[in-house]
């Protein structure tokens, strides 16, 4: 049968039913809301977060984010309840077909001019926070690190700071994924890379920068409170890409120029050394010499930095750039060069090893000896130890030198905040990998 009109009864339920939404809609549009800003509680540190910046830069990048999210929510809501609105109000009641509607001019400008002033409210503020951080990096009195994103790892090249004062050439001083610097100061770190391109990213303290051969990208922060500020590589660049994780750590000034003393300082000599020589290190040492450095001993003649490059090869302040032909000539056929090994002085110093993969322990330093490519896959060191070139007894006299590498009285950084501002608990996760030993913990 064919109705030509609601009936009565309709009609009655028609408005029962839009009473039921008038009143059911908002409530599940606050439950919504409160559902996604559960989410955002202040109180728990999200170390790989940006939503809690410990800088000035990165809340500028916050307070974008927050107009962003609030503009995207109040457009959600407006198009959801219009949505809603309008399936309900013209719902099919019959089978008359609804008036037929053409051109609206009010509608028309509405929907220009409405998106348009969306655009604008995003757009103003981008525009002035990308400018005053542009200008942020340039100016004197900045505190220049070159950061070079390696194959899976970071290095850290302290321009103004020579590895030895009374010898220019010795180049500045290097350390690797543990970066530490003076609190309060106008850091700028030259980010650049001479394999594939990484992303430098330590969200609590400023935003990505792209890690790119060639071009020499500068990231300012000035971070006011001490502790560890996690960082992380942010852009797919190969097997690894996971485990190549960073620390900024923050220290009080005295702590960092202890640090760089105990740097430049022979380590203590609580190993297999009596003069902290590394003609006096175990002899198996030898095998990690074409590769890796040991400041304040006559271990440094591993190549560091960009190889191919004057400049960092001899350890000289120059410029970072790697010309296409520098690229060739570093080029071994079509193999990325992966570079020499992080810089081990003060290794003991350093709260893990294989770029944030293991903490560092006498237990994980071993297992990193022994199964390098089985614990980090993809990893360039190669495994003398499964090759046979050195044995367990001299995996063990490599593990206690490895370990004495840090100053007679302690680290510069122990017993600080550090962590403080971080909690490790919070950031520690069980290594997802499978055959990884007894769940060995990562912390980060
Ligand atoms: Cu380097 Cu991902």
């Amino acid at each position: 049968m064919i109705r030509f009109g609601p009936r009565q009864e309709d009609q009655t339920s028609t408005s029962r039913s839009r009473h039921r939404w008038s009143r059911l809609v908002p409530m599940l549009a606050l439950v919504g809301v409160v559902v996604l800003l559960s989410g955002c509680g202040s109180e728990v540190v999200q170390p790989y977060s940006h939503i809690t910046p410990q800088t000035e830069k990165a809340n500028d990048i916050q307070t974008l984010y927050k107009i962003t999210f609030w503009a995207a929510l109040i457009v959600f809501v407006g198009v959801q309840a219009a949505i809603l609105y309008t399936a309900l109000r013209f719902r099919r009641r019959n089978e008359d077909r609804p008036e037929q509607v053409h051109g609206s001019r009010k509608l028309e400008i509405a929907w220009t001019v409405i998106p348009a002033v969306i655009l604008l409210v995003l757009f103003i503020p981008n525009a002035q926070v990308i400018f005053k951080h542009a200008a942020a990096e340039q100016g004197p009195d900045k505190f220049d690190v070159d950061v070079i994103g390696k194959q899976w790892w970071w290095e850290f090249r302290y321009r103004d700071i020579p590895a030895d004062p009374n010898n220019p050439d010795a180049g500045p001083l290097v350390t690797a994924n543990e970066a530490l610097l003076p609190v309060g100061v106008d850091v700028v770190f030259h980010v650049t890379s001479n394999n594939v391109i990484h992303s430098f990213w330590v969200p609590q303290l400023s935003g990505k920068v792209d890690v790119i051969p060639g071009h020499d990208n500068p990231l300012q922060f000035v971070a006011s409170t001490p502790g560890d500020y996690f960082g992380e590589c942010a852009e797919f660049c190969g097997s690894a890409h996971a485990w190549m994780r960073f620390k900024v750590k923050i220290v009080p000034e005295e702590n960092f120029d202890a640090w760089v003393t105990a740097w430049r300082t022979p380590p203590a000599s609580d190993a297999n050394t009596e003069t902290a020589d590394v003609m006096e290190a175990p002899p198996a040492f030898g095998a990690c010499l074409a590769c890796h450095r040991v400041n304040g001993t006559n271990a440094a003649v591993a190549l560091e930095g960009m190889p191919g490059l004057s400049g960092y090869v001899q350890g000289a302040n120059e410029t970072i750039g790697v010309s296409a032909e520098d690229q060739e000539t570093d080029a071994t056929g079509s193999e990325i060069v992966p570079g020499p090994g992080p810089n081990l002085t003060l290794l003991a110093c350093r709260d893990t090893i294989g770029a944030g993969l293991l903490e560092n322990t006498p237990e994980n330093m071993e297992r990193w000896l022994k199964h390098t490519d089985e614990v980090k896959e993809g990893v360039y060191m190669p495994n003398y130890y499964e090759q046979g070139a050195i044995n367990d007894e001299q995996v063990a006299e490599l593990v206690t030198y490895l370990q004495s590498l840090k100053p007679a009285d302690g680290c510069p950084d122990e017993g600080l905040l550090v962590g403080g501002q971080v909690p490790q608990a919070e950031v520690e996760a069980t290594d997802p990998r499978p055959n990884s030993g007894n769940g060995t913990p990562v912390a980060q």
